[in-house]
């Protein structure tokens, strides 16, 4: 199997069940936008806009987060504990099931 299911709820609360492949060396930002969905990902997935924030719901175990993203969400707007910048999460079987949610645009 190589496409994981993962829920991602949008800025009007409407949740959108996505299919998304582990082998395409994708990230959860490209993920959102290849579905269409609301995100901008201005910086290209460098951790250097939060545009692509987004809240975890689920409890999923994620890479731990790197100096660049954590300092990113330092600075970035409606930052919550699960807030996560979604260009720094790769797609891996072990993310099946997760279940996300975008953050405010800043
Ligand atoms: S796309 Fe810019 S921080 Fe993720």
């Amino acid at each position: 199997m190589s496409d994981i299911t993962i829920k991602i709820k949008d800025r009007e609360g409407v949740v959108h069940e996505v299919l998304a492949p582990t082998d395409m060396a994708m990230n959860l930002m490209e993920v959102c936008k290849a579905y269409e969905l609301p995100v901008e990902g201005t910086c290209g997935g460098m951790a250097m806009c939060a545009s692509c924030q987004c809240y975890v719901l689920s409890d999923h175990t994620l890479p731990e987060m790197g100096q660049d993203e954590d300092l990113m969400l330092a600075e970035a707007f409606y930052v919550e504990d699960n807030s996560r910048l979604g260009c720094q999460i790769p797609i891996t079987p072990e993310l099946d099931g997760l279940e996300i949610e975008l953050a405010p645009e800043s």
